[in-house]
């Protein structure tokens, strides 16, 4: 047997190993950027197609990436942590976006943040341990009139102080324990 036959094969195997972590897409464009240097920009290209098709990158997809591409797992897993972008973890039932666009900035964002943070023990780009909610921070969301604002799933609150945020918290505890029962 060959070195080259041996190869090829395993090559095979890793592949159909990473096939169960990636999409197709992805693979198919690992596979089209091959030959090539591996840059970081193409690494940070990579990561955000598997984080658009997944939400977040799981230790066994960087595994995949790092394997397909031929790049360092150290590496992968660097650029995974160094861009706040990317997310490590799955997103919670709810998300949690508060504006910290000019206008809301100026009338209290970041205590509205830190009462959030307070009270749900986690800091942006976190998910609570009950997997109930995910803090993120976000541009201006559109509705400064009603600055400050936060945005929780689909619903825009506004203009809100530090002291509402354990009442809308509440709210979606409440629901949350209610489809538990029902379920
Ligand atoms: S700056 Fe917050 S909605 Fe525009």
């Amino acid at each position: 047997m060959s070195h080259s036959v041996v190869k090829t094969d395993n090559w095979e195997a890793v592949k159909a190993e990473c096939l169960k972590h990636l999409p197709q897409h992805v693979i198919d464009y690992i596979d089209g950027i091959k030959g090539q240097e591996r840059s970081e920009s193409q690494l940070i290209s990579i990561l955000h197609k598997i984080q658009a098709h997944s939400g977040y990158l799981s230790k066994e997809q960087l595994n995949a990436v790092s394997q397909l591409a031929r790049v360092p797992l150290t590496k992968v897993t660097g650029v995974a942590t160094f861009y706040h972008y990317f997310r490590l973890t799955p997103r919670g039932k709810h998300i949690i976006n508060v504006c910290m666009g000019t206008a809301c900035y100026v009338k209290g964002a970041e205590k509205i943040s830190q009462e959030l943070m307070n009270e749900l023990g986690i800091q942006f780009g976190e998910t609570t341990k009950d997997g109930l909610f995910s803090l993120e921070a976000a541009r201006c969301l559109g509705t400064c009139g009603l600055a400050p604002v936060i945005m929780l799933d689909e619903q825009v609150y506004g203009p809100i102080s530090p002291s509402d945020v354990r009442t809308i918290l509440d709210k979606y505890i409440k629901q949350s324990a209610k489809t538990s029962e029902k379920g």
